[in-house]
C-alpha cells in the first residue's frame, strides 16, 4: 500500500435553495461547487498542510475524508478500503482510526459534561473499554498533553479551562482512541498567539510517536511550515500546486501561491517578486471557465480564459497546474 490516504477526483456539490418563483419558473437548479474535483494522497506518519483562502473548499475536504460528508463523486481509500461505498454501521467501526480536531475547542466541548468524561467518552461509544478503563485511559492522555495533575482536570468543566487547555482536551479526546489518520481544521486559529507553538508541538509529537497522519488544515503557510511535510494549495475547489513544504514555500510556482506566500511577512522569506491579487475569490455558484483563477491572475493569457491548465511536475514530487509551466 503506498499511501494510508488515497482520495481521487473529489466533489462535493451543494444544492442552492431555489425560491417558489424560481421552481414555478422552472429554473434549473444551482450547486455550490464546494470541491470541484481535489486528489491527493497522505502517506503513513505524513502531514499534509491543505491551505487557501476562506471558502476554497478546505474544510468540506476535510469533512469528507473523514466520512462526515458524502463526496458528489470521487474516491477515498482508507488503508485500502473504499470509505464512500461504507455502510453507516461499517462507517462506525471505522471511525475509532479517523478523528477531527475542530478550530473552535469551546464549540466542540459539551459545556454541562466535566471534560474528563468527554475524553472518556470515545471509547465508551465504541464499546472499546468498559468505564473503568475508559477513565484510566483518560486520566493517562489528559497527563500525555500536559493538563496535570489529570484527576483534578478530570473533574473540571470547559468552561473553567483556558482555551489553550481546552483544546488539548479536543486533541486528547481525538488522540484516546489511537487513530491513525487526523483531519486538524484550523486548530490553532482561536488559540492565543503565544500558546499556538506548544499545541502545533504536541501534534507533531503524536506524529513522530505514533506515526500519525494528518491533513492539517490551514490559511496561514507560516503554521503549515511548522507542522507539515507536505502542502497542497487549494482554490476555488480545486489543488493549484502541491508539494514537499520547503519546496512550495522556497520555490513557489503557480501565481496563487506566490501571491499567499507575499502575504505572509512572519514566515521569514524573501520572495523574489513580491506579487499581490486583486479582489475576491469568485462565487463557488460561478466558477470562471478556462483556469479558475485567471480572474484574479496578473500573468493571465488568453487560453487561461477558455481552457483548463493540466497537472505539470516540475519536479518528481512538486506539480502545479498553470498553463506558465506547459510547453503547450
Ligand atoms: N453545507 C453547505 N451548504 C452549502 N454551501 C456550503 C456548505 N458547506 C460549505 N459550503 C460552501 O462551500 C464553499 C467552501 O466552504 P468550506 O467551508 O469548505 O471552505 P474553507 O476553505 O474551509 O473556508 P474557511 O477558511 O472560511 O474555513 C464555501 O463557499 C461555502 O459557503
Ligand atoms: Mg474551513
Amino acid at each position: 500500500m503506498e499511501a494510508l490516504v488515497v482520495a481521487k477526483g473529489l466533489k462535493k456539490y451543494f444544492p442552492v435553495r431555489r425560491t417558489i418563483s424560481e421552481v414555478v419558473l422552472m429554473k434549473s437548479r444551482l450547486y455550490v461547487r464546494a470541491v470541484d474535483g481535489v486528489s491527493l494522497e497522505i502517506g503513513f506518519g505524513e502531514t499534509l498542510a491543505l491551505v487557501g483562502e476562506s471558502g476554497s473548499g478546505k474544510t468540506t475536504t476535510g469533512r469528507m475524508l473523514i466520512g462526515l460528508e458524502k463526496p458528489t463523486e470521487g474516491s477515498i481509500l482508507f488503508e485500502g478500503i473504499e470509505l464512500t461505498k461504507l455502510s453507516k454501521k461499517a462507517l462506525r467501526k471505522i471511525r475509532p482510526r479517523i478523528q477531527m480536531i475542530f478550530q473552535d475547542p469551546y464549540a466542540s466541548l459539551d459545556p454541562r459534561v466535566k471534560v474528563g468524561d468527554q475524553v472518556a467518552q470515545p471509547l465508551i461509544v465504541h464499546g472499546l473499554c468498559n468505564a473503568d478503563e475508559a477513565r484510566e485511559r483518560a486520566l493517562e492522555i489528559l497527563e500525555r498533553v500536559g493538563l496535570t495533575p489529570s484527576t483534578e482536570i478530570y473533574e473540571r468543566y470547559p468552561h473553567q479551562l483556558s482555551g489553550g487547555q481546552r483544546q488539548r482536551v479536543v486533541i486528547a479526546r481525538a488522540m484516546i482512541t489511537r487513530p491513525r489518520f487526523v483531519v486538524a481544521d484550523e486548530p490553532v486559529s482561536m488559540i492565543d498567539v503565544s500558546l499556538r507553538a506548544s499545541i502545533l508541538e504536541l501534534l507533531k509529537e503524536f506524529k513522530r510517536e505514533r506515526n500519525l497522519s494528518t491533513l492539517f488544515i490551514t490559511h496561514d503557510l507560516a503554521v503549515a511550515k511548522l507542522v507539515a511535510d507536505r502542502v497542497a494549495v487549494m482554490y476555488l475547489g480545486k489543488i493549484v500546486e502541491e508539494g514537499a513544504v520547503e519546496e512550495v514555500i522556497y520555490n513557489p510556482l503557480h501565481p496563487y501561491t506566490k501571491a499567499l506566500i507575499s502575504s505572509v511577512p512572519t514566515i521569514g522569506i524573501r520572495v523574489l517578486e513580491k506579487l499581490k491579487i486583486v479582489g475576491e475569490i469568485p462565487n463557488p455558484i460561478n466558477i470562471p471557465p478556462g483556469c479558475r483563477f485567471h480572474t484574479r491572475c496578473p500573468f493571465a493569457m488568453d487560453k487561461c480564459k477558455s481552457y483548463e491548465a493540466p497537472w505539470i511536475y516540475v519536479s518528481e514530487r512538486h506539480g502545479v497546474s498553470c498553463w506558465l509551466y506547459s510547453a503547450e
